[in-house]
């Protein structure tokens, strides 16, 4: 499974790709808006910095909700580097949109996908990936993960060729959970990719280590 993280905080990005085990990045227009990047020249600029710390795919989310804007504002985003993969969410133009940039080489994201008939409607259409946000569908009193072990099962049987990226992770077992329901990539906060390094016996286990270390000094 890759490991994108889902942010456009730059330190931690860089604090994330300094672990060595990251894959790509995820933003979206509400992440940009945290971290008070405005104005489309600004986004583009804060874009092409993040492909320049990251090696591997960084997602780039359209705004326009029609097809032609949803294309240009693609192209755009394309232009910027190699590594980027336009998001585009999941509308009926969208589809139409992903449809548009498979077929002219673009990689895409389908993003905002809470269903298996929106996963398999975006696997249609070529989405390089398609993002289920399960930490959202939890909050909702549905269970994210179940739906995710939903689409590997279609993609899996259907021989679809889209990845699957586990989208709002809210902790750490979400990450474990991801992996064992067949998610390709899981996209994290911070926060929930450190979680996984935590077990209070791994640090009561290294403190005894050390104590011991030192009667051998
Ligand atoms: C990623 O592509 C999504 O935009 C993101 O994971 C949404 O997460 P949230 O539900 O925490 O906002």
């Amino acid at each position: 499974m890759k490991f994108f993280i889902d942010t456009a905080n730059l330190a931690q990005i860089k604090e994330a790709n300094d672990l060595g085990i990251l894959d790509g990045v995820t933003t979206n227009p509400s992440l940009m808006a945290k971290e008070g990047i405005q104005g489309s020249e600004a986004v583009m600029a804060h874009y092409k910095t993040i492909c320049e710390l990251v090696d591997g795919d960084i997602s780039a989310e359209v705004i326009s909700t029609d097809f032609a804007g949803i294309v240009k504002e693609g192209k755009a985003l394309a232009a910027i580097h190699p590594n980027i993969v336009v998001k585009v969410p999941m509308i009926k133009d969208g589809v139409k949109a992903l449809k548009w940039f498979t077929d002219n080489g673009i990689k895409t994201n389908c993003t905002l996908v809470f269903s298996a008939g929106q996963a398999i409607l975006a696997a249609k259409a070529g989405a390089t990936y398609v993002s289920p946000f399960i930490g959202r569908i939890d909050d909702s009193s549905w269970d994210g993960i179940e739906l995710i072990s939903q689409i590997a099962h279609i993609y899996g049987t259907q021989g679809f060729k889209s990845e699957i990226l586990a989208a709002s992770i809210r902790n750490a077992l979400h990450i474990v959970k991801c992996a064992e329901a067949g998610a390709d990539v899981c996209t994290c906060p911070l926060d929930s990719i450190l979680g996984l390094l935590k077990h209070p016996l791994t640090d009561i286990g290294l403190a005894k280590f050390l104590e011991d270390a030192k009667k051998f000094a």
